[in-house]
């Protein structure tokens, strides 16, 4: 008798850092926390997202229950009913089972660029996380509709800086220097005294703050172009939400360590002194990846031991003396065309999430790659896509129902498309 999808989910082949892993994601919609994973101890997201919904979102229970090759036979012929009039997009990070459906693969800057070249798919369908769908919806055209399969995707990444903290955290900041908070003037050499800098991983509100204050969004593979931009404008940079990303491209850049104090929003001025905020060039917010930071160099230590000659390359979301140890970092299109530059025989060892060095790995069979981590952990929002969902909300399509669509208030869709479309000019190098 065929297993049902439940029986057969493999995220871990041998070893997993929680037995709850093989569940059926929707085991954990309704709890409070981010569930299983490397991010199971991440708090519950502060805010309801911007588009109003709030979680839990129920997969009916006939999805739940139903075989895998339904579930595919479902979502082949849902888009086949709908042709060109829905494309779907799949971040690196998304299960096999759910990547072997998406019209196009990519990191987080090229889903964005992908979100804006399909103009007659009336349906763009995300897989991946919150944010991600909220910016193609940003992108996209008015009479087009996003959806994100499971609306509890979400990034504990991206939560870790909320709309009200980084309000606060840029009137002190804005006091602290000596400018109007909602109307920053350049000085007498044209450049602002701070200019707001958010990493894609943030919610809509926080682009529209950045769109609105002369900042910019930025992704993992054009941080440092961006960043360029930025201190063309600015005599200093607030960046938020991840703080090793930050680190990481402004040290390559030169800046020195003591002058990118780390901003911390539970105390006052951020946990640093005047003298930590008047030397300071980049003020970097109190935010991680908790799949990146597991990263550690004793395991590439242990990488280079085992497997002499061997390569290391990780996502710039690892803690800076990671991306030190390692032999390259990028983005998580920059790390596949690494080991698409490698040759037969190479060994590859990866710092990032299980799913895409697994796919690498399979892809290429005639090298050795291999995640550092050996604890292996999925990244646990990205796993929250699963093909019952995408059948679902495929299904519904073809009967003429929208489920989870992702609609982005329009007040703030204006205000972060300004901050957007200025990354999307920051070309990644
Ligand atoms: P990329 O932009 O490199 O795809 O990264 C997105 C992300 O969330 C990595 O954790
Ligand atoms: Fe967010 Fe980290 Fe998952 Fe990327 S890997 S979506 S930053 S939690």
């Amino acid at each position: 008798m065929a297993s049902s999808v439940k029986d057969r989910i493999q995220l871990t082949p041998t070893r997993s850092c929680s037995s709850a892993l093989p569940e059926g994601p929707w085991e954990f919609d309704a709890m409070p926390g981010y569930g299983p994973g490397s991010s199971q101890a991440d708090p519950a997201p502060a805010h309801t997202p911007t588009n109003g919904t709030s979680r839990p979102n129920q997969l009916p229970e006939a999805y739940r229950q139903m075989e895998e090759a339904e579930l595919h036979e479902r979502i082949r012929s849902a888009k086949e009913a709908l042709g060109e009039r829905l494309v779907i997009l799949g971040h690196f990070y998304q299960r096999d089972e759910v990547v072997q459906h998406a019209d196009f693969v990519g990191d987080s800057f090229q889903l964005a660029q992908a979100a804006l070249t399909k103009p007659d798919a009336q349906s763009i369908v995300f897989c991946g996380v919150h944010f991600m769908a909220e910016t193609a919806d940003i992108l996209s055209s008015e009479d087009q509709q996003v959806i994100l399969p499971n609306l509890a995707a979400g990034c504990s990444m991206a939560d870790m800086a909320d709309e009200d903290s980084v309000e606060e955290a840029w009137e002190e900041i804005a006091e602290f220097y000596g400018f109007d908070p909602e109307n920053p003037e350049p000085d007498a050499e044209g450049k602002l005294p701070v200019l707001p800098v958010t990493y894609m991983n943030s919610s809509a509100a926080l682009k529209a703050f950045c769109g609105r204050l002369g900042g910019i969004v930025c992704t993992s593979s054009n941080a440092a172009t961006v960043l360029e931009w930025a201190f063309e404008r600015a005599h200093r940079v607030l960046f938020f939400p991840d703080q090793h990303l930050g680190r990481n491209t402004a040290k390559a850049m030169g800046i020195a360590l003591e002058n990118m104090p780390m901003w911390n929003p539970r105390l006052p001025w951020g946990g640093n002194t005047a003298d930590d905020l008047k030397q300071a060039q980049v003020l970097l917010w109190h935010g991680f990846c908790s799949v990146h930071k597991r990263f550690t160099v004793d395991q590439i230590d242990q990488a280079r031991e085992q497997f002499p000659g061997c390569r290391v390359i990780v996502h710039p979301e690892c803690p800076m003396p990671v991306v030190d140890a390692a032999d390259a970092s990028g983005s998580t299109d920059a790390i596949r065309k690494f080991v698409e530059a490698s040759s037969p025989g190479d060994v590859i060892a990866v710092g990032t999430e299980i799913n895409m060095v697994n796919r690498l790995a399979a892809d290429y069979p005639d090298r050795e790659i291999f995640c550092l981590d050996p604890v292996i952990c999925p990244c646990s929002t990205m796993y929250r896509i699963h093909p019952g969902y995408l059948a679902w909300v495929l299904d519904s399509l073809v009967a003429g129902q929208v489920e989870n669509r992702i609609s982005v208030p329009e007040g703030t869709a204006v205000e972060a498309r300004v901050a957007l479309d200025r990354m999307l000019a920051a070309k990644p190098r």
